[in-house]
């Protein structure tokens, strides 16, 4: 008897999961409140609460670069991107939240599985950014790099998701053209500011490359496998990294800059970019919190997210005792 019903649950399941493949197919999109299979909604929330804490974490390193813009244009330029890049957070962690609601979760608990180190954020926004070259680097290729990752989900099957992207993404392109902007003075300035793009470049280069995740064998992860199936993606790592090397090679060597690989170019028969993998054994340890400026920026969001407590409690019309 209570095997005859396990079989029938089951096969409800399966019924119902099959009904959602084929809404998929047919290139309907889902809804949050839409019934989805649980792995479907876990893979979203990992990945929607990875992309927005990316975002605000990836403020900081920027932040830094506001009082310090060379210029009074340069200031409002990258203080308006700062905000912007808040903003793509706060727009990402509503679509995570209301993925987490049936659970019983909320967005502290995001919060607080990225300060006790349970939800990693972006290896690019644990790196230093010293000069007013690397916010240069930062906006054109960083942000370059976002746009590449975020266009191929534009299309993605959740829908709340692929809302928030196109208007993430129609900023983002704002964002690449200050970073080039940035660029662009610095190459045609003095041998001192292109030394200091060069370094940049440099200093980037590696990350940059981590910034997709490592190559797939033949055997791609049971992960993207999922995600590719679920049309919550529709490429590869490997296959955003050699987007972004054909928009962004050419034009880093039309600049008269080198990369820090002798071994990168492109076979024209194969239709492929070679070049030398980076440390993957360091990208593990710099996304899992052991990066130049990890701590450092983890405790900065730690403090402001406890120093805000009063406004989110105002927001919420819960009072305080005034002492
Ligand atoms: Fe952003
Ligand atoms: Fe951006």
């Amino acid at each position: 008897m209570v095997g005859q019903q396990v079989v029938t649950i089951n096969d409800m399941e399966n019924e119902k999961l099959q009904e959602f493949l084929a809404r998929i197919d047919r290139g309907e999109k889902i809804e949050a409140d839409d019934w989805m299979p649980d792995d479907y909604r876990s893979q979203l929330i990992k990945l929607i609460s990875m992309h927005g804490i990316s975002e605000i974490m990836g403020a900081l390193p920027e932040k830094e670069w506001v009082p310090k813009a060379p210029s009074l244009r340069r200031k409002l330029a990258i203080m308006a991107k700062v905000q912007d890049e808040m903003g793509h957070g706060q727009l990402l962690l509503r679509v995570a939240e209301d993925l987490l609601a049936p659970l019983g979760k909320t967005r502290e608990d995001i919060l607080n599985d990225l300060f006790t180190g349970k939800l990693k954020f972006h290896n690019v926004f644990h790196m230093e950014a010293p000069t007013w070259a690397d916010a240069g680097v930062i906006g054109w290729l960083v942000d370059g790099a976002a746009i590449i990752t975020q266009t191929m989900s534009l299309d993605t099957s959740y829908a709340p998701y692929s809302r928030a992207l196109h208007r993430i993404c129609a900023e983002e392109k704002f964002h690449a053209q200050h970073g080039e902007s940035i660029v662009l003075a610095l190459a045609e300035g003095t041998a001192e500011q292109r030394q200091m793009l060069q370094d940049a470049v440099n200093r980037w280069w590696p990350a940059l490359l981590m910034f997709f995740g490592p190559p797939e064998d033949e055997n791609i992860s049971s992960n993207q496998r999922l995600n590719i199936r679920y049309q919550i993606r529709s490429q590869t790592n490997e296959e955003l990294r050699q987007e972004f090397f054909n928009k962004y090679v050419p034009r880093i060597f039309h600049l008269g800059l080198t990369l820090p690989d002798e071994t990168i170019h492109y076979n024209e028969q194969e239709g492929k970019w070679y070049y030398q993998q980076p440390d993957w054994e360091s990208f593990k340890q710099i996304v899992k919190g052991n990066g130049p400026c990890s701590k450092e920026r983890l405790q900065l969001r730690k403090v402001s997210y406890e120093e805000a407590k009063w406004v989110r409690e105002a927001l919420l019309g819960k009072t305080r005792e005034i002492v």
